[in-house]
């Protein structure tokens, strides 16, 4: 692990301007900078850059976030691997935490995996170009096969000779750990000596999608029906299949650029449509699509177009993925290509233009397009149709995420209308679906999120009183309460109290609701606590991204319900510790408020359904709340007035 000593150092150093700006050509305006969003297509900037807040915002798309939100977001690195970038542009020396053994050891087998891999890709890759079995016989293989040198070379395709040990040998030559051999599967150990695995056969080096080899595709060029057409890697430290799709390092920014990514089946397809300038294309392996697969595309896109060769087996596949792709939010079309061809053949054939012109006009919605195949099916039998309409109901109460309500209400429509049933009717059933799955998922859940999902699609339950739930304005109210500690947190109060503390004492009895404010709130005790006097920028850069977002999101222009009070006020932009404070004073009295008339709410309902004897005391506390509720509301106007 990277110390925070280290990260401390890079933080201190980070210029949002200059690593933005190496992306983004910004131009000065007043204290900002501005520049047409990389997140979006845009023609006039609403890409916002503060080097005060040291973050950004586009006004467009409202993506936002600070510099390494920034390389996250735009170049796809990890948390780690953005720190490792900044490190290397502003020269700092990486310190890393003591790691354990155990951690040593992994590391230092991953890193030896890479090395054999890369040493074999090279050799692949000479033996392929440069001798003469490769020409003859890898090269015209190829060749016959359409693929040109260039894109050979991109893609560092190879060649493994059909002698028994010519990598094995050379690896041993170079003194690789053998016993790392097994591992990589490029080479067997038979009879006491290694031998090559992948014997006169096409290599496919699988690039992660930052660029380095995990693994090798071997496919037979020699058509032999004891041996598979290919042979993959095993499951490595470095190999995990379910988390790879073949070609993510050639087609990210292609993926980015056109928001949409193709999934095919196989390597060669990808490699041909490449060829053909086609670059937004992964492939899967032939088998159905894994969460990290799905999740792997969305970084990318919400856009995932299946293209896959008409047979039964494959779509088939592709199919059980479909589930998990809608809960993940992607919109997921199906090209099937005709006449038993794949794309690799099917471009080869027709050409780049006409293949782009075939996947546009061929694209059908992957829902809609199960729902057809099945109704083909069913025909008159009514159980078969009931079991559809269920099925049905079912994936689409998948579809959970509130901004793609209006996708579920189009997908209800059409599919309530291909079915014949009534729309009514298909929306309850997914209701029903989605309630179950909540109950289901109640023991896990915490009661704000319930009720957020609760009064759902499309017809909301009975509307409920605004005070019994927890609310967009309750979330409101703890934001700037947050936010407020948070910014000013460090500051003295005339009493010469910290007004963090003074804050954490004030609210002891009105704790945080909210998960995500309760959380940030916690880490920024731990620091404030340790002595650390956390701030918005060095929260900004805390080791945990979940904390790093939700200080980012507070301090986003559109959430300064703080400095918005001060113009109205026509307060100057530098208030002083008075000021403050008394703005503090009217946020906190707002908060509480806030749950003190849902306390009385909660009071009154339990004062309808109580029993007698507990209606006197609970008439007593509501005549106490009443009275704290009118103290805070003239507090508010007397401190406001002043
Ligand atoms: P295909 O049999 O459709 O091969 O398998 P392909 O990609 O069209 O290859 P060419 O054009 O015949 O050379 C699709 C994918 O399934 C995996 C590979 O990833 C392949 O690209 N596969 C197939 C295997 O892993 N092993 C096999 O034996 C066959
Ligand atoms: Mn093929």
């Amino acid at each position: 692990m990277i110390t925070s000593n280290t990260i401390q150092q890079i933080t201190n150093r980070i210029d949002i301007i200059d690593v933005v700006g190496e992306f983004v050509k910004l131009k000065k305006r007043g204290t900002n900078f501005i520049g047409n969003c990389p997140f979006h297509n845009e023609k006039s900037p609403s890409f916002t850059v503060s080097p005060a807040k040291e973050i950004y915002k586009c006004f467009g798309c409202g993506k936002s976030g600070n510099t390494i939100t920034f390389l996250m977001e735009h170049e796809k690195y990890s948390y780690v691997e953005s720190l490792r970038w900044l490190a290397a542009r502003y020269n700092i020396e990486i310190e890393e935490t003591e790691t354990s053994p155990a951690q040593k050891l992994a590391q230092q087998v991953a890193d030896s995996l890479y090395a054999i891999n890369n040493f074999a890709m090279d050799f692949f890759a000479k033996q392929y170009w440069e001798t003469e079995a490769g020409e003859s016989i890898a090269q015209s293989y190829m060749q016959h096969r359409g693929f040109l040198k260039p894109i050979v070379e991109k893609f560092k395709i190879g060649y493994n000779p059909s002698d028994k040990d010519s990598l094995a040998k050379a690896l041993i030559q170079n003194q690789f750990n053998p016993e790392l051999f097994a591992k990589t599967g490029l080479v067997v150990e038979r009879n006491g000596e290694w031998q090559d695995n992948y014997r006169d056969r096409i290599i496919f080096p699988i690039h992660n999608t930052t660029g380095k080899i995990i693994g090798f595709g071997a496919r037979q060029i020699a058509k032999n029906d004891k041996s598979p057409k290919y042979i993959n890697s095993p499951e490595n430290d470095i190999y995990v299949k379910s988390k790879i799709l073949y070609g993510s390092y050639f087609a990210r920014t292609s993926i980015d650029k056109l928001n949409e990514c193709l999934l095919v089946e196989g390597y060669t397809d990808v490699v041909s449509l490449h060829q053909a300038g086609i670059e937004n294309v992964v492939a899967s392996g032939g088998t159905s699509l894994t969460i990290d697969q799905l999740r792997l595309i969305k970084k990318y896109t919400q856009n995932l177009t299946i293209i896959y060769d008409g047979d039964a087996a494959g779509v088939k596949a592709a199919l059980r993925g479909l589930d998990m792709a809608l809960e993940e939010g992607l919109n997921v079309q199906l090209v099937l290509i005709p006449d038993k061809e794949d794309p690799d053949s099917y471009v080869n054939k027709v050409g780049p233009d006409a293949f782009r012109e075939f996947v546009q006009s061929a694209k059908k919605d992957f829902v809609l397009f199960q729902l057809e195949v099945q109704l083909k099916e069913v025909g008159g039998d009514l159980n078969k149709k009931n079991a559809l309409v269920n099925q049905i109901a079912e994936t689409l109460s998948k579809i959970n995420k509130p901004e793609d309500f209006t996708k579920l209400q189009e997908y209800v429509r059409k599919c309530s209308s291909l079915l014949r049933i009534d729309e009514t009717g298909l929306t309850q059933l997914v209701n029903k679906f989605k309630r179950d799955k909540i109950v289901k998922e109640e023991k896990k859940m915490s009661y704000d999120e319930a009720a957020i999902l609760m009064p759902s699609f499309p017809q909301g339950q009975e509307q409920q009183q605004d005070t019994d739930l927890f609310t967009d304005k309750d979330l409101a109210h703890e934001k700037n309460l947050v936010k407020l500690i948070i910014e000013y947190g460090n500051e003295l109060t005339k009493e010469n109290k910290l007004v963090a503390q003074w804050i954490f004492d004030e609210i002891e009895s009105f704790p945080l609701e909210n998960e995500d404010m309760v959380y940030l709130i916690e880490a920024y005790k731990k620091w404030f606590y340790a002595g650390k006097l956390p701030n918005g920028k060095t929260l900004q850069y805390h080791e945990d991204e979940k904390v790093q977002k939700w200080v980012v999101s507070l301090f986003e222009p559109d959430h300064e319900l703080s400095t918005r009070w001060n113009e109205k006020l026509g307060k100057p932009e530098r208030e002083d510790v008075k000021d403050i404070i008394n703005e503090i004073e009217i946020g906190l009295m707002y908060f509480k408020l806030r749950k003190v008339k849902k306390m009385i709410s909660q009071n009154q309902m339990d004062l309808e359904t109580a029993p007698e004897k507990e209606q006197i005391q609970l008439l007593q506390i509501h005549k106490h709340l009443k009275e704290v509720e009118r103290e805070l509301t003239q507090g508010i106007g007397t401190v406001i007035m002043k």
